[in-house]
């Protein structure tokens, strides 16, 4: 099955399930237009870049699922660009939830709401909730606009690897297998969206991320955690291992751990520490000023770089307790959940 597309400059773009050339760009009528024909396009978010497909449109959605390697018992989020779209997607929004909405949106913040039929089960893994949000990206804003349907869009990377948060990250990894790369820049967050929904009539957090509990608790008062750690997740995805990647990482002391490590290459992911006795390219400082978003926000791109580089471990530490802090040390923990042991204690 193979299709060809006109860009309107000049490209021409080839679509097929084996072959496919991968372009790089800012053209939103393009992105439209695949996407309306069921391809996938990736798109920039502020939290990470997302692999989208008409959410609608169960054959559409599969493929994503194929060109990430991904199990179907993950299920994806769906994105939109009005509060006003839920109505056709879902039977019911709590006030909790809807207060939420109203504050976060559009922003770094996922909400699980009872589907409607027109939902094709593969999105939700079968599950009765969609995870739902309305980015705040300009570009994929007016790509939403203009077309009219939902993007359902996990992250743009291999299922368990580092999510992208550059055109060039989803490129690395997606080329040859998505026709088009919508091109944002840099994501300004960095790290995925907050999961929430309801949980014995509670709101709960499910995923830690880039919107964070003080926030929320800031607008509905006290939120049950309900952060899955184990390899038998209630909620999909929410896998230990996770955001890894294939260098070994290890959280701790970083001064004690290059002493202990000596006689290997190190690589270091601190919060804002330099440490002079690293290779300065293999020393990534996420924030010298200690700003924990600016932390978030350079998170992904340093433990890919590091995976990347000649290091043979990642010595990493565990971040402050609050703001997004909690998201990054979720984060680290996922992707060292094989070498150590603060897995059962955070
Ligand atoms: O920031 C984000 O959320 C990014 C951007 C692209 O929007 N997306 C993202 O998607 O992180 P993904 O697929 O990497 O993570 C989605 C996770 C699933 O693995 C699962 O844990 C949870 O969201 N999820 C999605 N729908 C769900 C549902 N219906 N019930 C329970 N969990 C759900
Ligand atoms: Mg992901």
């Amino acid at each position: 099955m193979t299709s060809l597309i006109k860009n309107k400059k000049q490209n021409t773009i080839l679509v097929s399930k084996h072959t496919v050339e991968t372009s790089i760009g800012n053209d939103i009528q393009l992105s439209a237009d695949l996407l309306k024909q069921s391809e996938l396009v990736a798109i920039p978010t502020e939290t990470v870049y997302g692999l989208a497909a008409n959410a609608l449109d169960a054959m559409a959605v599969t493929k994503i699922f194929e060109a990430k390697n991904r199990p179907f018992f993950d299920p994806l989020i769906v994105h939109i660009h009005s509060i006003q779209q839920l109505n056709e997607l879902v039977l019911d929004i709590p006030p909790q939830l809807l207060l939420l909405a109203q504050k976060f949106w559009p922003g770094a913040l996922t909400i699980l709401l009872p589907k409607k039929n027109i939902i094709p089960e593969v999105v939700t893994a079968g599950l009765p909730n969609v995870g739902i949000r309305i980015p705040n990206q300009a570009l994929t804003l007016s790509l939403l606009q203009q077309i009219n349907f939902p993007l359902a869009a996990p992250s743009a990377n291999p299922f368990s690897y580092v999510s992208p948060t550059t055109a060039a990250h989803v490129y690395q990894q997606l080329q040859g297998k998505i026709p088009y790369i919508l091109d944002g820049g840099k994501c300004s967050v960095g790290i995925e969206s907050t999961i929430v929904g309801m949980h014995n009539n509670q709101a709960s957090v499910f995923r830690l991320g880039g919107i964070s509990i003080e926030e929320i608790e800031g607008v509905i008062g006290k939120v049950n955690l309900n952060i899955q750690k184990n390899e038998n997740p209630n909620a999909p995805g929410m896998l230990s291992l996770h955001y890894a990647p294939h260098k070994t990482m290890i959280i701790g002391n970083i001064k004690e751990n290059i002493k202990k490590y000596a006689t290997q290459q190190i690589g270091v992911i601190s919060f804002k520490d330099h440490y002079s006795e690293i290779n300065p390219h293999h020393c990534k400082v996420l924030s010298p000023q200690g700003n924990l978003n600016e932390a978030a926000q350079n998170l992904f791109a340093a433990m890919r770089t590091l995976d990347q580089s000649t290091v043979d471990i990642i010595l990493t530490e565990k971040f402050p307790e609050m703001g997004l802090g909690p998201a990054i040390n979720d984060r680290l923990q996922r992707a060292s959940y094989k070498n150590n042991s603060l897995n059962n204690n955070s």
